[in-house]
């Protein structure tokens, strides 16, 4: 009779294929179970991302002053879809699954921009983005967040910047992605360089966004200060980045058109 041979190339390629298929079985089980959970922290991460934009986390902290947690705070925001075109809102639109890029990459729901146009490196422009309103007890806006994003040195920056009620004034600017070098312009995540936004105009008296980031601050008095914000040293590429991102998200291309609808008293 001829004797079992464990070491055979038959049983080798049986023990190393069913032990592939048992670990695949496994990480598409973890995959499935985990799914929702997934889903539920990029949410839970995407809403302190807005709140640490608006200012209403304190730094290193995911509680508000007064006790509340993210879901709590993010209960206050009132999320639109907005057609960046005509800045009018869309009511039904199906904001489940929605992502920028995505749909920045599909022709029938983008548009290309212009070499001139493009200060963002982005190529195309979705044609509908989500926006985040807080309002007061009597319905008057207190805050609008806008997402950002642009060209650095590395990748693109993706963050969030919230305006105040004036629609004019910054409230904050925060990213949550990017791949700049920790130091130069990873300095953009630098509580005490993102402090200084706050009170910059984003608008001159014709309405243009304004927005520079410079080496030498003009004088406190003079008209240009208001529109200023310290460059981060060392890291040009990302500061020149910053400015083309905050200037081309609150113009005319991205969420100008609904800027000046919520300026104009219906
Ligand atoms: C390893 C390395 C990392 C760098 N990272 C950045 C960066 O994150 N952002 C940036 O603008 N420039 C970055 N630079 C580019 C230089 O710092 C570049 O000289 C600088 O942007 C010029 O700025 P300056 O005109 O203020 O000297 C990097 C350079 C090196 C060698």
């Amino acid at each position: 009779m001829a004797s079992f041979n464990k070491d055979s190339l038959g049983n080798t390629i049986f023990v190393a294929v069913a032990v592939c298929l048992v670990c695949s079985v496994f990480v598409a089980m973890a995959n499935v179970t985990l799914k929702p959970t997934h889903a539920l922290n990029k949410e839970l991460d995407q809403k302190e991302n807005i709140l640490r934009a608006a200012g209403l986390l304190p730094p290193g902290s995911d509680v508000a002053a007064d006790g509340r947690g993210i879901q709590e705070i993010f209960q206050d925001f009132t999320v639109k879809a907005v057609n960046l075109d005509t800045g009018e809102y869309l009511d039904d639109f199906d904001m489940r699954g929605y992502d920028a890029v995505r749909m920045s990459k599909s022709p029938d729901n983008s548009r290309a921009l212009s070499e001139d146009e493009d200060t963002v490196t982005i190529r195309r422009r979705e044609n509908i983005g989500l926006v985040y309103l807080k309002e007061g007890a009597d319905g008057t806006l207190e805050k609008l967040v806008i997402p950002v994003r642009g060209y650095g040195l590395w990748g693109t920056l993706f963050g969030y910047l919230a305006i105040d009620s004036d629609l004019t004034t910054v409230s904050g600017l925060g990213f949550y992605e990017h791949k700049e070098t920790p130091g130069l312009g990873g300095e953009v995540d630098n509580p005490i360089w993102k402090d200084k936004w706050h009170g910059v105009q984003l608008f001159n008296d014709s309405g243009a966004p304004a927005v520079k980031l410079v080496k030498t601050r003009s004088p406190a008095d003079s008209p240009a200060a208001v529109y200023e914000v310290d460059a981060l040293s060392g890291a040009t590429f990302t500061t020149r980045g910053v400015q083309n991102l905050v200037n081309f998200w609150t113009g005319e291309l991205g969420y100008g058109p609904l800027i000046n609808r919520l300026k104009t008293p219906s």
